[in-house]
């Protein structure tokens, strides 16, 4: 049986056609001896109805047999549902199918958990995750697909109109170990050696436009073995770009357009451009991150001044040892609980601080463990900043200035999530926040290994204001960086590249201090490319999970990933990753000895 119609697409103008349908069982009622199916397929739902004791005892069998869930085909005539009986819900509502003949697909078994919207959202997403494909058969994950198909169709024409090139490039690539742990794939062929996942095409991108491809973009699967958060996986989908004659401004006037029309074809929604930018270190001073969500205040102030020599020691030493002292006001919240204020505590300690001081304001008086060490002038000072109110409650940081802006820049957060549960923030679903985060440093400095690191990767070039520091003040020295924020989501970052082999050879091995025979076997091919009429070059790559997240309205990236990774990197639909046998080990030269931890 063919369908005429998908179960989404009729309506009362359908009246009087013989029509078949093919679906899913979502629900089946028995209504004083007619039984109501909701015939469902990707599409909609569209009610159909039979007589289980009709003159026909083959068709009357047939649908005592089925099941939510079974999958059939249908023909029948569209009737008009009585005025009581419209379902305005429901685009098909105004009809419904009386079946005069069943084919039965596939009879279900008791699915393991509700194929609904609501009760499904409740359901242990490691179930979910075990059943992905009874999961994704949800309306919700349905939409869900469909929206990231329209993003990814909306990103290639426009691509394409601008004259961008859709260019795979290798998934066995080499390793190359900076930035986050990579897979690692043993050669059969080649015993002893491995290729590595690419963490990004990035490398590859640049070749391109040495190449003379001018313009490349791809939807590219990247691999990073780190660990796994709501916006991270071990394996994510990148929209990665490079473009070549290009230069910052250029870039951001593309990409802000790329974004417009993928939220007007996907949302229909009207997003403003240019939209706006922001130094790092000025995301950092007011949010404490680099990727501020711009949605809410509760901006943070800098009291370093005003404490260094407090007889308040915690923050007089913070001062005195080259740190800082910040804080920020969250208004009315002065009634947190107990609980929640430990909670507030515990995440500022997993960052490294000490405690977190704090004031409330309650009853006209500042209630604090610690204001009796401060000063009326001290007092004073934070009065007038922070203009201080009845109801409200202050945090303070005091430590080195990046510790300082990251424990208060999450404590900002947690306070936008309370303020939120107590109906005091509001933020409509459909705001978008963009914002260009730039200026970032080139580099920063590794205490641990007692060396410079790229802040981002070694290909960035340095703003050429800037080069003359790079010998005697890396740290000065800005990037070609720039991040692209959403909502205090990092959607996406590139930079403008280095095209110069000589310089870029400078920055591994004088910068970075890679010995010279690490450069040459890891780089050594893409500091010879540069040396034959390589062009000024430039990108950028988004996360396309990320993007679709938020155009979804998630909040986790799982649950725009088809089928995603759990926390502990396993497929439970798969179960994936899984023991092999020692054949396949043997035939890749390779031995296993688990070490530390038991199988
Ligand atoms: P970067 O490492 O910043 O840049 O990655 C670009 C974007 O990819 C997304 N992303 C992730 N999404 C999900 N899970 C992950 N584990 C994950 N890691 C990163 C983020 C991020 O902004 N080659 C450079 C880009 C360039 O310079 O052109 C790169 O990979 O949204
Ligand atoms: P202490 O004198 O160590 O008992 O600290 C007094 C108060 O300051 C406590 O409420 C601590 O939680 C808080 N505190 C301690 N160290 C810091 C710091 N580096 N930044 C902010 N608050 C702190």
């Amino acid at each position: 049986m063919k369908r005429t119609h998908h179960c989404g697409q009729l309506r009362g103008s359908d009246v009087g056609k013989l029509v078949s349908l093919i679906g899913w069982i979502d629900s089946i009622r028995d209504h004083g001896g007619i039984l109501f199916i909701d015939l469902r397929d990707r599409e909609g739902l569209t009610q159909v109805k039979a007589n289980p004791n009709s003159d026909d005892s083959d068709f009357n069998a047939t649908v005592h047999r089925l099941r939510d869930e079974s999958v059939i085909g249908i023909k029948g005539v569209v009737e008009a549902r009585d005025g009581d009986n419209v379902n305005a819900t429901l685009p098909t509502g105004e009809i419904e199918v009386e079946i005069s003949e069943v084919v039965v697909h596939n009879i279900s078994e008791t699915p393991p958990f509700p194929i609904d919207d609501e009760k499904g959202d409740r359901v242990n997403e490691d179930l979910r995750l075990t059943y992905r494909y009874l999961d994704l058969r949800r309306g919700k994950m349905r939409r869900m697909l469909k929206l990231r198909n329209e993003t990814t169709k909306s990103i290639r024409n426009y691509m394409d109109e601008r004259g961008f090139y859709d260019i795979e490039t290798p998934t066995l690539f080499k390793s190359t170990p900076e930035g986050a742990r990579e897979y690692l794939v043993p050669s059969r062929i080649q015993p002893g050696h491995f290729y590595a996942l690419p963490q990004s095409p990035q490398q590859f991108k640049q070749m391109l436009m040495v190449s003379g491809v001018e313009r490349y973009f791809q939807i590219a699967r990247c691999y990073r073995d780190e660990d796994l958060r709501a916006d991270r996986q071990m394996e994510f989908t990148q929209l990665d770009i490079e473009l070549s004659f290009v230069d910052r401004e250029e870039m951001y006037s593309i990409m802000e357009g790329l974004m417009k029309r993928v939220w007007k074809d996907t949302l229909g929604v009207e997003i403003p451009t240019p939209f706006p930018r922001m130094p790092f270190q000025e995301a950092m001073d007011r949010y404490g991150v680099d990727k501020p969500d711009t949605r809410f205040c509760l901006e943070l102030s800098d009291f370093s001044e005003t404490f260094a020599s407090s007889s308040f020691k915690v923050f007089s030493a913070a001062v005195k040892n080259g740190g800082v002292v910040k804080a920020f006001k969250a208004p009315t919240l002065a009634n947190v609980t107990q609980g929640e204020l430990k909670n507030l505590e515990e995440v500022a300690k997993s960052l490294g601080a000490k405690g977190l001081a704090f004031i409330k304001i309650e009853d006209g008086e500042w209630k604090s463990p610690i204001v009796k060490f401060f000063s009326d002038e001290e007092k004073a000072t934070l009065q007038e900043k922070l203009d201080l109110e009845e109801g409200d409650i202050v945090f303070f940081a005091a430590s080195e200035w990046e510790q300082a802006c990251a424990i208060l820049g999450r404590i900002r957060l947690e306070c936008g999530e309370l303020l939120k549960k107590r109906g005091k923030l509001e933020i409509p679903s459909d705001q978008f926040d963009f914002l260009w985060v730039v200026e970032f440093p080139l580099m920063t400095y590794d205490e641990e290994h007692g060396r410079y690191v790229a802040s981002h990767h070694p290909f960035t070039s340095p703003v050429p204001e800037d080069s003359h520091l790079l010998d005697s003040d890396p740290k000065r020295v800005r990037g070609q960086h720039y991040d692209l924020v959403l909502n205090g989501v990092e959607l996406g970052g590139g930079s403008i590249r280095i095209h110069q082999a000589d310089l870029q050879k400078k920055i591994f091995e004088d910068v970075l201090k890679l010995p010279a025979d690490v450069v040459e076997s890891r780089f050594g091919y893409m500091l010879e490319a540069f040396k034959y009429g390589a062009p000024p070059h430039g990108g950028i790559a988004f996360g396309l999970d990320r993007l679709v997240m938020i155009l979804c309205g998630m909040s986790s990236i799982r649950e725009v990933i088809a089928f995603p990774k759990t926390q502990k990197g396993q497929c439970l639909m798969t179960e994936s990753p899984s023991p092999v046998s020692e054949k396949q080990l043997k035939d890749l030269h390779v031995e296993t000895t688990l070490l530390g931890k038991e199988q």
